[in-house]
């Protein structure tokens, strides 16, 4: 797959149902869809500038347009750049203990975990999720949440995993560019898909779970965030991690936590909720929602190499769960009461190469969080997008190598793994220079 921001050569993107085949070389190009199921073709005039909001229409049915992508710190058109360094200098600010900081925190700022290149990315930052399994049953530590956080406003309340917590395990940083996208994908286009994995022979069954939004009390959408799906909107998302990750507390998550039962009540002086306005996790959510998605290393994708690492990608069966495109749900479309698809993020083909489904591939996280008890060694399909800029690799990053991840996968993903370890050398350098240019 080759995606270009601008000076467009060429570009072939698959989904399951349409090819598209287009060459652009000035402004006015052709479209040629392709429906693999009966090899027609059809082809389109189309006014086409690519990676801009301005394709509205290709056809009076086909409103096909490209997301955004980039490291390059530009709103993809949800709010103004204003309005996006706004947000941007909110999620990278460093918070003090006057602001409301802990008394639990893991870390002062968003950015202090998510940026590389650029904010809003994952890191190599690393959090401890423990809990208990004793007779088949999880329960979390006392005090309610998994997280064990690691800093404290004063040494005496320091948390510490103890020889009861059975269940340990990391969680590094993930991606939250172009998460906007990501949370404009309508509940069914992912329940779709795990209906198509349901009813294919093989093990691959993807899971859905439905998770409430905190910001619309009373509803429930399909988990997509957090390697758990813990998430289905990026405001909720915000206020969860305001309170458990910085110790703000704020009107979604109103209390102070208390990590594996230690009350730091008698160390905190800021009134909760502390971000009592919510101009904190809204700021922060809004940035998010404005981020591009994370953009491949297109001189390295367009090497012949990576372009038929792609196709072994998808013979061995890598694309089953992680799915290289999907299309949001159009604009205008009621996500939740809290939340309409706007006109930057609807109509939107993504490449996110996931299908954002719980699965379980033998990495044993152990953990239940929003999804019940099925869920406890279930992790979601990471997607890939920006997989380039990952070096601990996995939810807990026990792996440093892209074949040491690959290899690590069996469970659900025991068949495609077998087919890899015994692709050709040629196949298997090319797979992994495609999942390079990522
Ligand atoms: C100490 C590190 C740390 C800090 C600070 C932190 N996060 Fe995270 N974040 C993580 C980890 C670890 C994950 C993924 C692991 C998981 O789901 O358990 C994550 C996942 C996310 C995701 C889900 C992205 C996706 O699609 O998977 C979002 C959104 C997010 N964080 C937002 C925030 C916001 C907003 C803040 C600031 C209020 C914040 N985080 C602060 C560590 C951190
Ligand atoms: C059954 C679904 C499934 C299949 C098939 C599958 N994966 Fe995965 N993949 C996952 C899940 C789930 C994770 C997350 C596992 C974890 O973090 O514990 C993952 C994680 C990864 C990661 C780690 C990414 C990171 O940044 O941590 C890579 C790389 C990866 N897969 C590549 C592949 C390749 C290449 C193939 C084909 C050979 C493949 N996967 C097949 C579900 C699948």
């Amino acid at each position: 797959m080759v995606i270009a921001n601008q000076g467009v050569v060429s570009m072939k993107i698959k989904t399951n149902l349409i090819v598209i085949a287009l060459s652009a070389t000035s402004v006015m190009s052709s479209l040629v869809l392709a429906d693999e199921s009966n090899a027609n073709t059809v082809s389109v005039p189309a006014d086409l500038t690519l990676a801009t909001d301005s394709v509205s229409s290709i056809t009076p049915t086909v409103n096909l347009v490209e997301a955004l992508t980039g490291f390059d710190n530009i709103t993809n058109g949800y709010i103004s750049q204003d309005d996006f360094n706004a947000g941007k200098a909110r999620f990278e600010k460093r918070k003090t203990i006057g602001d409301g900081l802990g008394p639990f925190y893991n870390a002062e700022s968003c950015a202090d975990c998510h940026q590389g290149p650029v904010t809003g990315a994952g890191s190599q930052v690393a959090v401890i999720r423990a809990g208990r399994f004793n007779d088949g049953e999880f329960t979390p530590p006392p005090g309610g949440g998994s997280l064990i956080t690691e800093r404290t406003i004063d040494a005496n309340l320091q948390v510490h995993v103890d020889d009861t917590l059975n269940v340990r395990t990391f969680r590094v940083s993930t991606n939250a560019l172009g998460d906007g996208y990501v949370e404009a994908i309508a509940d069914q286009t992912l329940l779709d898909i795990a209906a198509r994995q349901a009813a294919t022979r093989g093990a691959i069954k993807g899971q859905a779970i439905l998770v409430p939004i905190l910001e619309a009390p009373g509803a429930t959408r399909v988990g997509r965030f957090g390697a758990k799906d813990q998430h289905a909107s990026l405001l909720s998302f915000s206020g969860d991690a305001a309170r458990n990750e910085l110790g703000i507390s704020n009107p979604l998550v109103a209390t102070e936590s208390t990590p594996n039962g230690v009350d730091g009540s008698q160390f905190d002086t800021v009134a909760d909720p502390e971000d009592a306005d919510s101009s904190f996790i809204n700021g922060i959510a809004s940035f998010m929602r404005a981020t591009k998605a994370p953009e491949p290393d297109h001189d390295l994708a367009n090497t012949p190499d990576a372009i038929a690492g792609e196709q072994v990608f998808d013979k061995v069966g890598c694309d089953s769960c992680h799915v290289q495109s999907i299309t949001t749900a159009p604009t205008g479309t009621v996500l939740s009461p809290a939340f309409t698809v706007p006109e930057a993020l609807g109509n939107k083909t993504i490449h996110p190469f996931s299908d954002f489904l719980l699965h379980d591939v033998g990495t044993n996280d152990g953990i239940v969080q929003n999804g019940g008890a099925a869920t406890r060694n279930k992790v979601r399909t990471t997607p890939l997008w920006g997989l380039r800029t990952h070096t601990r690799l996995l939810h807990d990053g026990s792996a440093l190598t892209l074949d040491q991840a690959i290899k690590a996968h069996s469970g659900e993903a025991s068949q495609t793994v077998k087919k890899y370890k015994v692709l050709s050398d040629k196949d298997t350098s090319n797979l992994l220079s495609f999942l390079k240019s990522l």
